[in-house]
């Protein structure tokens, strides 16, 4: 938050691509009560957009959606001018969109190879590069990767190299940008209660052996809540301002 000569208070912006459900949507929601301004990004889901806004703006904050493929250049440049003409600028980016598609590798196709790589990793390098672009200086990039880089699951494995690539491009930027305050991390979360978690279970052929099997590998013993993602992002946008460069484990300890 800073104050203008005028005495008006300017709120923080942040992006959140993949805003319209699940992780994105509570971090979404949490900037929002810290009064940042948000733009929530999606792909498809303009009904979950337009109630994430309806939500955020009923609690008399600030927020807009906007469809914006992120493997698609223009839209992702798109999607940053927009926030840019609606508020001023941007401060913080927090990237959750991704897919996955969650099967052995000689059963997945092709198109779901590319699609992961399209979505989760060409995407990811458009968001950032926009990110690294635009964001003011002292501001935060934070993407959202996966425990399975640590925890090497059977079935993940384009996911997990997509997710590897994206570990990889933080540590590169938090190099790149650190001269302008402008820190850069990773989340990696563990099995956290969403619909890309309901549907990797449903498309399990045992899916309630296997969410027990998680919680049993889980040192405090639960599925995340989408809340226990927030709460780290909230950190590293507002406080942690000497942590750049990191891939933070939030997973119940999956992936010791
Ligand atoms: N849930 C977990 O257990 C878990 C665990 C580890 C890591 N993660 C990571 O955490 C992040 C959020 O996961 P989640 O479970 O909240 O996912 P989710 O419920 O499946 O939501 C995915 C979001 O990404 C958006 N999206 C997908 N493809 C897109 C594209 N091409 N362009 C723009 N937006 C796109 C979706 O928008 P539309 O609905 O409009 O398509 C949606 O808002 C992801 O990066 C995921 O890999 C999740």
């Amino acid at each position: 938050m800073s104050i203008t000569t005028q005495g008006h208070i300017n709120h923080p912006v942040a992006i959140i691509t993949g805003g319209s459900r699940g992780i994105g949507r509570c971090i979404a929601e949490s900037l929002a009560a810290e009064h940042y301004q948000v733009i929530i990004s999606y792909q498809n889901g303009t009904p979950n957009a337009e109630a994430a806004v309806a939500r955020i703006r009923e609690a008399a904050g600030k927020a807009i959606a906007v469809s914006a493929d992120i493997a698609d250049e223009a839209a992702v440049t798109m999607l940053f001018d927009t926030a840019e003409k609606a508020f001023g600028g941007v401060d913080v980016v927090v990237h959750a969109a991704a897919v996955l598609t969650a099967k052995p590798l000689t059963e997945l196709t092709i198109t779901e190879i590319d699609s992961m790589i399209t979505t989760n990793l060409r995407g990811s390098l458009l968001v950032n590069r926009q990110a690294a672009k635009k964001i003011r200086p002292g501001g935060s990039l934070i993407n959202l990767s996966s425990a399975v880089t640590n925890n090497h699951a059977a079935g993940y494995s384009v996911y997990t190299a997509t997710k590897a690539g994206l570990e990889a491009v933080t540590k590169v930027l938090a190099r790149e940008l650190g001269n302008q305050g402008i820190t850069v991390n990773a989340i990696a979360p563990g099995p956290t209660e969403t619909e890309m978690f309901k549907s990797d279970l449903e498309n399990s052929p045992n899916g309630e052996q296997m969410r027990q099997a998680i919680i049993g590998m889980t040192p405090l013993g639960r599925i995340g809540k989408p809340d226990d993602i927030a709460d780290v992002v909230l950190a590293l946008a507002a406080k942690m301002r000497w942590v750049t460069g990191q891939v933070i484990h939030v997973s119940g300890g999956i992936a010791i």
